[in-house]
């Protein structure tokens, strides 16, 4: 299936292998009320977080997406020299450019792979799958690897207690390959709404406002978020994501064995699966422990679901993001 919900004419796209990556470093609610006027009590009722990964001042986006890049593809029994692309799904790469991908392919040493980054924010992880799916349906590519990477506290004001403590750091990946067997996309849904795109923004450092010294005394090299309004439409957005992919396939909301929202808020969690009417021992949640990890939320989710035994061969696995943009996005899948 494609975007528009119109049925593929190409071939089958299957999951091959996933991985993932957090920095060791953690930050908890309590290093977090030493930091800013906040509660741990505050944090967890109104969001669901307990800790978030963050990495130390060395690190940047390529290097937890190697980590999480290669253990997908020994996960997939690949090689770095099997892949014909590697799509990187991050609003926090190393640069404006070169690309993070491209950075990476040098890493693993796969010159036949070309490169391209994609940014739609937290939902950028499943718009890179559908970009890998659709290469690979249309037979222009056999083998993608798609990681899903933030680096989002070194664009976090650790002096304003409304976004410090909602991010957190972390890489996720996945392998994609053509044929029937398990791990099988039976669709997917993309969307966007760019008349809301200052409701999440990272205000200076593009060629609207460069990096200048005024714009870093405005502390404008922050992310903003307007949280309230975000949180009314991520519930309304990855609902309907959701039942748009399970129409296209013929499902309903009781078919899913598995639902991997983006871990944004719990409560938001909470709200979309009751929409849905998906009872929570079926949802995958992580946010206590990682915070919100934007693009690499739902493959760090996917991974422990893959690692842990927690999804099953045959399982109706289904993804929804939502962010940035705005932007949105679910993909399902028949493990
Ligand atoms: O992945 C996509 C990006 N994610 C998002 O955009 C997040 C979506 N939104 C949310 O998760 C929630 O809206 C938030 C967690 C950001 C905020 O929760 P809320 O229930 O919508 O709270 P609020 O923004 O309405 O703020 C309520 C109060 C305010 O105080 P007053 O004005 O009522 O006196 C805030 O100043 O809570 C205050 N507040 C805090 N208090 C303690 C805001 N942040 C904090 C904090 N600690 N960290």
């Amino acid at each position: 299936m494609n975007s528009s919900g119109k049925k593929s004419l190409g071939r089958e796209v299957r999951i091959l292998g996933t991985g993932s990556c957090v920095p060791d470093r953690v930050l908890t609610n309590q290093d977090l009320e030493r930091m800013v006027d906040t509660s741990d009590e505050w944090i967890v009722t109104r969001t669901g977080i307990k800790e978030r990964r963050i990495v130390g001042p060395d690190m940047a986006a390529s290097d937890l997406a190697e980590v999480a890049g290669a253990r997908a593809m020994k996960a997939a029994g690949i090689t770095p020299t099997d892949l014909d692309a590697i799509f990187v799904c991050t609003v926090t790469g190393d640069h404006l450019f070169p690309s993070t991908s491209c950075l990476l392919q040098a890493r693993f040493g796969a010159p036949q792979a070309f490169c391209m980054d994609v940014s739609a924010a937290c939902s950028g992880f499943l718009y890179g799958c559908e970009t890998a799916s659709a290469f690979i349906a249309s037979g222009m590519a056999e083998t993608v690897l798609v990681v899903g990477v933030e680096i989002l506290s070194k664009f976090t004001n650790f002096e304003d207690r409304g976004t410090c403590v909602l991010f957190g750091d972390g890489a996720g990946a996945a392998v994609f390959g053509p044929g029937p067997g398990p791990h099988q996309i039976l669709a997917s849904h993309l969307g966007a709404d760019g008349r809301f795109g200052s409701l999440i923004e990272l205000p200076a450092g593009g060629s609207r406002r460069p990096m200048t010294h005024e714009a870093l005394e405005a502390r404008q090299q922050y992310l903003t978020v307007k949280g309230n309004e975000v949180f009314k439409l991520g519930v309304r957005g990855m609902a309907d994501a959701c039942i748009k992919v399970l129409d296209q396939a013929g499902l309903a909301p009781d078919d899913v064995d598995l639902l991997i929202p983006h871990q944004a808020n719990l409560r938001i969690i909470d709200a979309t699966a009751k929409r849905l009417e998906i009872p929570p021992e079926r949802v995958v949640v992580n946010i206590d422990r990682y915070g919100n990890t934007s693009a690499a939320s739902v493959p760090i989710a996917l991974d422990e679901a893959v690692t842990t035994g927690r999804v099953h061969e045959g399982d109706l696995v289904l993804m929804v993001v939502f962010g940035g943009g705005l932007t949105w996005g679910a993909t399902l899948v028949r493990w």
